[in-house]
């Protein structure tokens, strides 16, 4: 019997709790034991855990969120937390831990597992911005979730001659405005690989006035950049170096109306992209996620991250995973751009 611990670190998606699920009842059906650890790598600093079994996970398959709770915590911060990490591994007795997170929590866990620690991934974040793997989970649940408000915002944007920027999340990489941005048929879409170019977004509300529409949507991804930099609701950085973005939608609605007279109005989709219930995609996703990692347990396969790559579930180096982030390519936004104004 091996002691086996599963731990969500960094912004919480839906399809946690399915990755939670599928690693117990996998786990479970060969003789193991599951803890879960709570709050992240915070919860190793602590040794604060809770015994996972099939009553402990039934019923949160559908659920948002994460039952373990998670954190931002980065045990490479400070030596004494990292010691404190190591001794967990050995008062805990685990034989194997399971990290589902994004770039940071599974950067933490590439370190360990090249310190010699038996550490699995699982790719986790609404940004879809991991390498490695052709689809994190949680993307697919925050896309559809932008392309309803987006189609909502339509109705009312056209009913009063407006045109609406929507901000969505993508800190470094703009696959959710991008994606979200397609599907609900925007006027132009902004993301962080390309700096913000004004003229171009009011030539392309222009074009579409003088066909007649006196509408538009704007999507714009939160980490999106201005000639004169990045727009942030706190400069402070949290214990990976990241500030806390927000308000460039509503910078660029200013702008858009100061440029063309357009009346402009911003929304703001924030944490609404990461919370409620998850997708049948992102469920199944989660869970053959989950299904793999534990194979990868069961077989020894440690350092490695459960990847879905030309269509097949395998494991996949977590140290590439993390080397560099997934971001969208200029051939895309080009292409993206014909759809325009
Ligand atoms: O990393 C996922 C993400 O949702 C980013 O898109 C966003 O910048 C960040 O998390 C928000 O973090 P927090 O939940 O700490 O506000």
């Amino acid at each position: 019997m091996k002691t086996i611990g599963i731990l969500t670190g960094g912004g919480d998606c839906q399809g946690l709790n399915a990755v939670i699920r599928a690693v117990v009842r996998r786990s479970m059906a060969r003789g193991h034991r599951v803890i879960g650890i709570r709050r992240g790598w915070k919860g190793m600093i602590t040794a604060d855990t809770v015994p996972l079994d099939l009553e402990a996970v039934s019923g949160i398959l559908h659920r948002g969120g994460t039952i373990l709770g998670t954190s931002r915590t980065n045990p490479y911060k400070k030596p004494e937390d990292l010691r404190k990490v190591e001794e967990s591994f050995r008062s805990l007795g685990l034989d194997a831990l399971v990290a589902v997170g994004g770039e940071d929590t599974l950067g933490v866990a590439a370190k360990l597992s090249a310190a010699g620690y038996p550490v699995v991934g699982v790719p986790k974040t609404i940004d879809n911005d991991l390498s490695g793997t052709e689809v994190t989970f949680g993307f697919d649940t925050a896309v559809s979730i932008a392309v309803e408000a987006i189609d909502r915002l339509h109705s009312t944007a056209e009913s009063h001659d407006r045109t609406i920027v929507v901000e969505v999340m993508g800190r470094h990489a703009g696959w959710i405005a991008l994606h979200a941005g397609i599907a609900g048929g925007a006027d132009f879409v902004l993301v962080p690989e390309r700096p913000i170019d004004m003229d171009a977004v009011c030539e392309a509300l222009r074009r579409r006035r003088d066909r007649g529409k006196r509408f538009g949507i704007v999507v714009v991804a939160e980490g999106a950049v201005l000639p004169e930099g990045a727009v942030t609701k706190d400069a402070a950085k949290d214990a990976f170096g990241h500030v806390l973005l927000g308000g460039i939608g509503e910078r660029i609605a200013r702008e858009i109306e100061k440029r063309t007279g357009y009346e402009t109005r911003s929304v703001l989709l924030g944490h609404v992209q990461r919370g409620g219930t998850p997708t049948a995609y992102d469920r199944w996703l989660a869970t053959r996620y989950g299904l793999l990692a534990a194979d990868m347990v069961e077989e020894g396969k440690f350092g490695m991250m459960a990847a879905l790559r030309g269509g097949r579930f395998e494991p996949t180096p977590l140290g590439e995973a993390v080397a560099e982030l997934k971001t969208v390519g200029g051939d895309l936004i080009d292409l993206a751009a014909t759809l325009f104004g």
